[in-house]
């Protein structure tokens, strides 16, 4: 192994740069993290991505992280040397990423105003744990490793929670894992509890339970594998490597993911920085988050809805008092986040900093919907033949609020990310039992 990166500060100002192999997920100055490749890498890696789709039952070709190995290797390993990826990179069997690929969707299409050709949905909850998590837990869970770890600690609106309890139990880890109490989908506590992780519930939501495994964390020199970890948000890049690599490297011209704690915003927007600056892609394709209108944090900051203001990257010189007044407006009048698709009821995203250097560098935009919109992109997503959480619905109902105000054009290239599959199956037959919905077909009884 060589020493190919670092974790550097992400505040310009600041800087501050930190071994690889250290548990620090944060600055002394507050700020989070990058991890930073010393090397640029060969853009004729591309045909050998593409060559490892043909794995030959080899575990790190089939997997669709670690095919990506040599643009996440922040270990420095000879990512050819197949023992040595056996020693270092965590795998489950392969599976993480496997099954991820951006599909036509020909009914969300006609759903959302875009011709047909021009939708593409890259459905991540076929990964092991059943959500686009176990690619960021593929990677924490390697550095864990690396530095030596036995015990991880998350919280979780219940996705995390069942990825790392999963990678946990199969590397011999132990897993704490803080869940908002009564507000995560059964499926998803019940993994927890499945793959033997100590589960801790908190009265409180999820901004709470982060801050209580944080607390944890770092008072007992705790290891995080929540999206605050930037190995986390190094696998997530696999998610925008498989839509480009499937798209032949030409970017869309819209990515549209769901917005929570904001790791995918973040990591998205890292992935497409470095590509640009790599000279991989010539392109930016433009960001776009949704937000749950009962969890909007992010759509209120960044379009100026608090006090007139719009919250912006400004080259790292973001207003943080803006910031602390808005969580203390939230705080002081009790208003707390509110939805049905709780994997994104979430009022203080983490990666907030992150995710508006993101939004800055794609011109990317914050929608938002309500919890009927995301229940009929659920829905309209099921028609075609996928299944994904009312959280991941938010996606599609996203694009159709900007078709419907002509932000998105009817033949622009859009690419979403349906980020898990359906663990609360009660909301599918809730949806289809009210003959209401667009879309339901009720039961013959
Ligand atoms: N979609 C699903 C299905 C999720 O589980 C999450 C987050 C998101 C979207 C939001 O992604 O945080 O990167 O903006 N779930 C976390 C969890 C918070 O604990 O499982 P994000």
């Amino acid at each position: 192994m060589k020493e190919n990166a670092i974790k550097k500060c992400i505040n310009p100002k600041c800087g501050k740069t930190f071994n690889i192999i250290s548990e620090a997920y944060s600055c002394s100055c507050n700020s989070l993290l990058d991890v930073i490749y010393l090397d640029k890498p060969e853009k004729e890696l591309i045909e050998i991505f593409y060559s490892r789709r043909n794995h030959g039952g080899n575990i790190y070709n089939e997997s669709g992280v670690w095919r990506f190995r040599d643009l996440i290797n922040f270990l420095g390993i000879d990512t050819e040397d197949l023992n040595e990826c056996a020693k270092i990179l965590v795998s489950l069997d392969g599976a993480e990423g496997r099954l991820s690929k951006p599909y036509r969707m020909s009914k969300v299409a006609d759903y959302v105003g875009l011709k047909q050709d021009c939708l593409l949905l890259q459905p991540e909850g076929y990964n092991p744990s059943g959500s686009f998590k176990d690619n960021g837990m593929s990677t924490a869970i390697t550095h864990a490793k690396a530095t030596g770890v036995h015990k991880i600690i998350c919280a979780s609106t219940g996705n995390t929670s069942a990825s790392a309890a999963m990678y946990a139990a199969n590397e011999n880890m132990r897993c704490e894992v803080y869940i908002p109490k009564g507000e995560i989908a059964a499926g998803k506590l019940g993994q927890a509890f499945q793959f033997g992780a100590q589960v801790i519930q908190v009265n409180g939501n999820f901004d709470d339970a982060l801050n209580q495994s944080l607390a944890k964390v770092n008072l007992q020199n705790g290891y995080t594998v929540n999206s605050v970890n930037p190995f986390r948000l190094e696998g997530q890049k696999t998610i925008v490597y498989r839509i480009l690599e499937n798209l032949d490297w030409n970017p869309p011209d819209w990515l549209v993911y769901p917005g929570g704690a904001l790791g995918n915003t973040a990591s998205c927007g890292k992935c497409l920085m470095e590509l640009y600056d790599w000279g991989w892609i010539k392109k930016v394709p433009r960001l776009v988050i949704v937000n749950s209108t009962g969890a909007n944090t992010f759509y209120e900051l960044v379009n100026g809805e608090f006090e007139g203001q719009k919250l912006v990257w400004n080259g790292g010189n973001f207003n943080t008092n803006l910031l602390d007044r808005y969580y203390d407006f939230k705080d002081s009048n009790a208003i707390l986040p509110k939805t049905r698709a709780t994997a994104i009821q979430i009022g203080k995203p983490a990666n907030i900093a992150k995710a508006l250097r993101a939004i800055e560098f794609t011109d990317g935009i914050v929608a938002q919907v309500d919890d009927g919109e995301m229940s009929h992109g659920m829905a309209v997503v099921g028609l075609n033949g996928f299944d994904c959480e009312m959280a991941s619905g938010a996606v599609p109902a996203g694009i159709k609020v900007l078709r419907e105000r002509e932000v998105i054009k009817n033949d622009d290239i859009v690419v979403g990310v349906l980020t898990g599959r359906q663990k609360d199956p009660a909301l599918a037959v809730e949806y289809h039992t009210d003959p209401k919905n667009i879309f339901s077909r009720p039961p013959i009884v």
